[in-house]
C-alpha cells in the first residue's frame, strides 16, 4: 500500500553530491598537505591521461557560482565531503585553521542559500603521512580519523545537521588495499581486510565524537552496495551470487548494522582475517540515525573456474553506461527493500546515483543528455517502488552536480547535471539538469516543502511522497 497523502512526511530530501577530491581543485591553496591521491595522481600509468585534481573543476574558487546553481536546481540538500589534507595536512596534530575556514565559509554560504549541508567525513583522501604510517590497514588510523572528526565537529557541528562519516568503506579498503585500482594501489588481500575493519571501526569512533560534538546532528554512513544476481541457475553460480554478495554487500552490513562478521565470509577469508575483538564490534554497530546507500548498478556473476572468486559477466541485451555499469533499477529496490527487510533499517537515504555518458556541447552550445534523464527517472521510479514496498526511503542525491574528477578514469567520465568545459571551466547546465529541477518542484507541489522534521531512524513516518508527488516522481 501506498502512504496514504495526508499522512505522508513532506519533507522527503532532494539533493546533489559531490566529494572534495573530485571537484575543489586548489590542492596546493592555504597550507593543503599532500593527499594518496595526489600521490597517485603523480604515479605514471595510475591514473587514464596523466589527469590529476590540481584544478578539477576549481570549486574551492567557484563554491558561491556552484551554490547559484544549486539554488536553481532548488535542491534543498548539497552533499559534499571535507578533505583531511586541507585540514590536518600531517594527517594528526597540527590543525590548519585555512583549510578549516574553506568550509566554514561554504557551510555558510549554502544555509544562507537555505540549503542544507550532508557533510561527509572521509571521501577517500588520506593525508599522505598517514599513508607512510601503514594507512588504512594501521589500526592507529582510526584513532587519526576520530581526532579529525573532532576538530571538524568542534568548528562546524553547530551549523551541519546531517554527517556521513565514510564514503563507500568496501571501496576505500578493496580498491585501495586489495586491487590497486585507486590510492594507495596496494593489492593484497589481508590488507583490504585489516583496511576495512579500521575503517569500521573509525566509522563506531566517530559516531561517538560527533553525539558529543554535534549533538542535534543525524549521523549515518554511505554504502556501495551491488545485487548480486547468479548468471545461470546452475548450483555452482548461485553460490558464486551468495559469495559476490558477502564480498561486496555483508562484509559491511553485517558488522554496522549486525555488529558481527558473516560467518561464511570469515571461513572464506581464513587467516586473512585480522584478529577482531568484541569491543570493536560493539563500537561499529553503535546505532546511527541513517543508513545511506549509492547504488549505481547490480553484479551478474558465475562460478570462477578456480571454484574461488566469482566473476562479472556481461549481460546480453542490457544497457550499460559508459563507466560499463548496467543500468539496472530494479537493483536500487531490491537494494533498499532488503536494507528494510533483512536489516531492519528504520531510515533510508539514497546518497548517490547518476549515470556517466559521453556528453557533447551541440552547435548551439547546450548539452542534450537524455540518456541521463531516462537513468534518472528509472532509478527515481525504482525508489518510489521501495518506499511503495515499506523502504523507509527519506531523500535521493544525485551524482553528481558537476562533471568531476572520475578518481582513475580521469576526466574522462561525465557524471554532472552540469557540464563542466574543463579548459575554461565554465559551467554549462545540461538537459537533465532542468528535468531534475522541474522534477523537484513537481514532487513538492504534492508535498509542501518544510525542513523541519528531522531525517532520523526515530521519524514516525510512512514513508516521503504524497501520491501527487509520486505520480510526478515516476512519471
Ligand atoms: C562512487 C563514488 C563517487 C563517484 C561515483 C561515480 O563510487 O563514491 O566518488 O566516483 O562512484
Amino acid at each position: 500500500m501506498l502512504p496514504d497523502a495526508s499522512t505522508a512526511p513532506a519533507d522527503f530530501v532532494w539533493g546533489v553530491a559531490t566529494s572534495a577530491y573530485q571537484i575543489e581543485g586548489a590542492t596546493t591553496a592555504d597550507g593543503r598537505g599532500e593527499g594518496i591521491w595526489d600521490r597517485f595522481c603523480a604515479t605514471p600509468g595510475k591514473v587514464r591521461n596523466g589527469d590529476t585534481a590540481e584544478i578539477a573543476c576549481d570549486f574551492f574558487h567557484r563554491y558561491r557560482d556552484d551554490i547559484a546553481l544549486m539554488s536553481e536546481l532548488d535542491v534543498d540538500a548539497f552533499r559534499f565531503s571535507i578533505s583531511w589534507p586541507r585540514v590536518q595536512p600531517a594527517g594528526r596534530g597540527r590543525v590548519n585553521t585555512r583549510g578549516l575556514d574553506f568550509y566554514d565559509r561554504l557551510v555558510d554560504e549554502l544555509l544562507g542559500a537555505g540549503i542544507e549541508p550532508w557533510v561527509t567525513l572521509y571521501h577517500w583522501d588520506l593525508p599522505i603521512a598517514l599513508e607512510e604510517q601503514g594507512g588504512w590497514p594501521a589500526r592507529a588510523t582510526a584513532d587519526a580519523f576520530a581526532e579529525f572528526t573532532q576538530v571538524v565537529a568542534a568548528r562546524l557541528g553547530d551549523r551541519v545537521g546531517h554527517w556521513l562519516t565514510h564514503n563507500e568503506p568496501w571501496c576505500t579498503s578493496w580498491l585501495g588495499y586489495g586491487l590497486g585500482e585507486h590510492a594507495p594501489g596496494t593489492a593484497c588481500r589481508r590488507s583490504a581486510l585489516a583496511a576495512a575493519h579500521h575503517v569500521l571501526l573509525s566509522h563506531g569512533l566517530a559516531v561517538d565524537v560527533l553525539r558529543r560534538e554535534s549533538p542535534r546532528g543525524e549521523i549515518g554512513i554511505a554504502v556501495d552496495l551491488y545485487p548480486s544476481h547468479p548468471a545461470t541457475a546452475r548450483p555452482d553460480d548461485e553460490t558464486a551470487a551468495v559469495l559476490f554478495d558477502g564480498m561486496r554487500n555483508r562484509w559491511i552490513l553485517d558488522p554496522l548494522l549486525r555488529g558481527e562478521y558473516p560467518v561464511d565470509m570469515v571461513e572464506h577469508y581464513g587467516g586473512d582475517v585480522p584478529p577482531i575483538a568484541d569491543s570493536d564490534l560493539r563500537r561499529i554497530a553503535a546505532p546511527i540515525d541513517f543508513l545511506a546507500v549509492n547504488n549505481y548498478s547490480r553484479a551478474v556473476v558465475r562460478a570462477g573456474s578456480d571454484g574461488d572468486a566469482p566473476v562479472e559477466v556481461h549481460v546480453e541485451g542490457a544497457e550499460y553506461t559508459d563507466m560499463g555499469w548496467e543500468a539496472y533499477p530494479d537493483g536500487m529496490r531490491e537494494t533498499l527493500v532488503r536494507l528494510h527487510r533483512e536489516y531492519g533499517v528504520t531510515a533510508l537515504v539514497v546518497s548517490e546515483s547518476g549515470a556517466a555518458y559521453p556528453d557533447v556541447r551541440g552547435h548551439d552550445g547546450s548539452v542534450r543528455d537524455p540518456e541521463r534523464t531516462r537513468y534518472l527517472q528509472r532509478y527515481l521510479a525504482a525508489v518510489e517502488d521501495a518506499i511503495a514496498e515499506g523502504a523507509p526511503v527519506r531523500g535521493f542525491f544525485v551524482w553528481s552536480l558537476l562533471d568531476n574528477f572520475e578518481w582513475s578514469f580521469g576526466y574522462w567520465r561525465r557524471f554532472g547535471l552540469v557540464y563542466v568545459d574543463y579548459p575554461t571551466l565554465e559551467r554549462v547546465p545540461k538537459a537533465s539538469f532542468s528535468w531534475y529541477r522541474d522534477r523537484i518542484a513537481a514532487a513538492r507541489a504534492g508535498a509542501p516543502r518544510s525542513t523541519s522534521s528531522p531525517v532520523s531512524a526515530t521519524s514516525a513516518a510512512d514513508g516521503p511522497l504524497t501520491a501527487a508527488a509520486r505520480a510526478a516522481v515516476s512519471g
